[in-house]
């Protein structure tokens, strides 16, 4: 395995960006930006022996600056939307920065998507670390945090770190848009979520409250099923938000498994979160991708592991507050393998 790095361009405020490339004995190369945390090209074999690059992405620092969509990039403080931007802790109520209408999504307008991130090669990859000061975007707390991105033997891993000087919330995800045909839509991706209920949307792709069954609704992916066979039906919960785009309460373990017939190649995704965000491309518009690529409306689909979206104002979830001085440790792990 080697690493190797490259000046990969310049932000339009002078930030210069990095791209590491993990290059492991059979050729698979994972490519990392230090801008974001960014997962740019990510090159795994497919059944005909060609290297497939699984991962959207673009040849340019200013695309990653410009384009929405937080292509392959790690979101903070708060993966996912809290509704009205709006929190108590501790008895103090907080205002974060609001960048999706009335609400505050992926961390706000300079999330940790926006940050260059230090980075240091570490045993199989590159830990990259920032501090978020106290106050960043709204949250409370000066806080350290640490991804760590490993790539070997067909599993690339994510393993998040962090440490608060005050009581804070955190939710941490990847954004990366994944293809296993490396082009061309994921509709005929097959799909398996061991997710047993999943958390309701209202229109604004906030979570209701509600937890229901994922049974008789286009979020059953208990058995495998295409992505495509019920995101165009009259199901609330693709409906609503122009597709898939909803969290599934993780019931076991893995979270989800992936297979392109085309391709051979099966992704499974494994970690300790306790939910994900399953979200189509839905709002991707008409654009140029890395080496010559067109994207458009589902090119590519997300597992944002994570707590649930607006968890903060739901006590009876899972908690995502995280203490002062108490270690955050979270992973998440994308495993590659060929279909027998
Ligand atoms: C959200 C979508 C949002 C998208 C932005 C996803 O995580 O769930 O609603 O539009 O991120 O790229």
């Amino acid at each position: 395995m080697s690493i190797t790095k490259r000046f990969f361009g310049k932000l339009s405020d002078g930030r210069e960006v990095t791209a590491f490339k993990i290059t492991n004995q059979d050729g698979t190369e994972a490519e990392i930006l230090d801008y974001g945390v960014t997962l740019r090209t990510l090159k795994i074999l497919d059944k005909n022996n060609n290297f497939i690059d699984v991962v959207l992405g673009y040849d340019t620092a200013e695309e990653y600056e410009q384009n929405d969509g937080y292509f392959g990039a790690v979101v903070g403080r708060f993966a996912n939307r809290i509704r009205g931007g709006k929190f108590v802790l501790n008895g103090t109520q907080y205002s974060l920065a609001l960048n999706n209408g009335e609400n505050h999504l992926h961390g706000g307008k300079f999330g940790f998507n926006r940050y260059v991130w230090n980075a240091k090669e570490v045993e199989n990859g590159i830990e990259f670390s920032i501090t978020s000061p106290d106050g960043d975007e709204g949250y409370p707390g000066k806080l350290d945090v640490t991804v760590t991105v490993t790539f070997i033997n067909g599993e690339l891993t994510l393993s998040y770190h962090a440490i608060s000087d005050k009581d804070t919330i955190l939710n941490l995800t990847n954004h990366s848009y994944f293809n296993l045909n490396g082009c061309g839509n994921i509709l005929d991706h097959l799909l398996t979520v061991n997710a047993e209920t999943f958390t309701i949307n209202d229109s604004g792709c906030l979570p209701t409250g509600e937890i229901v069954s994922v049974k008789n609704t286009a979020m059953d992916f208990l058995s495998e099923r295409k992505i495509g066979e019920l995101i165009e039906s009259d199901d609330p919960s693709v409906k609503l938000c122009g597709g898939y785009d909803s969290n599934f309460i993780l019931s076991k373990s893995p979270a989800a498994v992936v297979r392109s017939k085309e391709s051979g190649i099966v992704m499974t995704v494994t970690t300790n979160q306790p939910g994900m965000q399953f979200y189509t491309a839905n709002k991707t518009t008409k654009r140029a991708g890395k080496n010559g690529a067109e994207y458009n409306r589902r090119s590519g689909f997300c597992m944002e592991t994570q707590h649930f979206p607006d968890s903060i104002n739901h006590p009876e979830w899972p908690t995502c507050i995280l203490k002062a001085g108490e270690e955050f440790k979270s992973f998440t792990k994308y495993s590659f393998l060929l279909d027998k």
